[in-house]
């Protein structure tokens, strides 16, 4: 039984959780980050995403259980702890929040505006940027694939809503499966891409058609 529930627990901390160094609260150089620039910390499978707004804060998406069971406020201001976050991934619970940068980058190495290379539309400016991470601050249901840190950052920074690792998650699947089935599915889930980018309204579409998509590829 213990087992049973110990090992999701791991599993999970395996993939979310990065090493906590929590000396090294100065090895963060805070002159090197402007308004609105995109700070990126890599974990052990997933990347974790945040806006710089300026001052030591950092406006992040991260899932946590604490908004959803308590309304203290002092207590859910208080950094995410391992727990709060992996019961957050598991409930599909998560806030945009503003913590310091040392507490948003939990001990690992932090690029800056890394995802401008690979993503073919420029930045919007630093100011915007910053203005729309403010504006989303708060609660929201969180689902793990489909509506993720990067999309929250994506949307602040050039204005779309659509995850470069969804995205790639797509390419790589249609690259699996040479079917006609997967290319239909694929050019549908080309589709929702576009609507994506074009507004935010039809913010179901993808991920249903992702998600059928996935139970046919397991299946
Ligand atoms: C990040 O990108 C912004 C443009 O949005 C630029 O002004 C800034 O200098 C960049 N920061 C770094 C550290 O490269
Ligand atoms: C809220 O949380 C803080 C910090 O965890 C704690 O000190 C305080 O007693 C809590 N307040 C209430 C009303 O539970």
């Amino acid at each position: 039984m213990q087992i049973a529930i110990m090992f999701p627990f791991q599993l999970l901390n395996l993939f979310f959780v990065a090493s906590k160094d929590k000396e090294e609260d100065s090895k963060y150089d805070l002159s090197r980050y402007k308004r609105g620039d995109l700070l990126e910390v890599p974990r052990t499978l997933f990347t974790h995403f945040g806006i710089y707004l300026g001052d030591n804060r950092v406006a992040h998406l991260i899932p946590d259980i604490l908004p959803a069971i308590s309304k203290n406020k002092s207590a859910i201001a208080q950094m995410v702890t391992n727990n709060r976050l992996i019961l957050g991934v598991i409930t599909k619970v998560a806030s945009i929040r503003v913590d310091t940068v040392t507490d948003f980058a939990y001990g690992s190495e932090i690029l800056v505006n890394h995802t401008d290379k690979l993503c073919s539309q420029p930045p919007l400016d630093g100011d915007e940027v910053a203005r729309r991470a403010e504006k989303l601050l708060g609660s929201i249901t969180y689902s793990l694939l489909w509506y993720n840190c990067e999309h929250y950052v994506m949307y602040c920074r050039y204005g779309m809503a659509i995850s470069y690792q969804t995205y790639q998650f797509c390419t790589t699947v249609r690259k699996i499966v040479c079917s006609r089935m997967s290319a239909y599915l694929t050019a549908l889930c080309g589709a929702g891409i576009m609507l994506y980018l074009d507004s935010l309204t039809p913010l179901t579409i993808l991920p249903t058609l992702l998600i059928a998509f996935t139970i046919w590829m397991a299946s």
